[in-house]
């Protein structure tokens, strides 16, 4: 089945106001590919400012709290950034999973967080190097999925973001056939845990997704759209990674 394709950026800690000038050409792209969803996840603090510079751009958030609120210093609930007018949450990217050691467990609890208050889920896994030089990818990849995705995931609240640990900021990727292959696991784990809701999830593939590798991932079998990194930085490099999906 064809799910509608999800590109997806994530600024991670980049941009003061002056980024959002990006926006423009990012609307513009599309506005004209009414057949793709499109997302920005900006800083924290620029989400508001997002919203209001781009209405019709969806805007989501790299992380939310567990808890609704509270005692948590520097922390921000699913409820606040829904608040801002965001749409989706990105929920254990390998870089938190490194600098904040957040788990499986952790992903789960804050997906489920993201879920009572409207938010859609962007729940990340991916293998080390290591992991897949040891011939673990699909072990570990499964085990990540099996911890972190609450069973009340649907297609409208959940999408998986597949991105090897190794790939990501690295200019390397898996090959097609190894992309082909994870997203099948990927796709068969999520009927496991959720059943008939789990054939219309997107998967997500990231790292190093850049306008000259978009349309072969695209295009490959249960990859339903992108999560990009530095390419979503600029207009110039995201837009044409847009204009991919939509030519597919
Ligand atoms: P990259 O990052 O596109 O810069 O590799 C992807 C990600 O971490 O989401």
């Amino acid at each position: 089945m064809a799910l509608r394709k999800l590109v997806a950026g994530n600024w991670k800690m980049n941009g003061t106001r002056a980024k959002l000038a990006e926006l423009d050409g990012i609307v513009s792209a599309a506005d004209a590919a009414p057949g793709v969803d499109v997302a920005i996840c900006p800083p924290f603090t620029l989400i508001d400012a997002a919203v209001a510079a781009a209405p019709s751009l969806p805007i989501g958030a790299q992380d939310c709290h567990h808890a609704v609120q509270g005692a948590h210093t520097g922390c921000v609930s699913a409820e606040m950034i829904v608040d801002l007018g965001a749409r989706y949450v990105i929920l254990g990217h390998s870089e938190r999973r490194t600098d904040q050691h957040e788990t499986d467990r952790d992903a789960r609890g804050k997906a489920l967080a993201a879920f009572a208050a409207g938010l859609t889920a962007i729940i990340c896994v991916g293998e080390t190097g290591a992991q897949r030089d040891a011939g673990r990818a699909g072990i570990v990849v499964a085990g990540q999925l099996e911890g972190s995705i609450p069973a009340t995931g649907t297609a409208a609240n959940l999408v998986i973001a597949y991105e090897p640990v190794w790939a990501i900021g690295s200019g390397r990727t898996p090959s097609l056939a190894e992309v082909k292959e994870m997203h099948g696991l990927i796709r068969a784990k999520l009927e496991a845990i959720l059943g008939i809701e789990g054939a219309g999830v997107r998967i997500l593939y990231g790292g190093s997704v850049n306008p000259g590798n978009a349309a072969e991932l695209l295009a490959v079998p249960d990859v339903d759209g992108a999560l990009v990194g530095g390419a979503s930085l600029t207009a110039a490099q995201f837009v044409p990674i847009i204009e991919a999906a939509a030519a597919l």
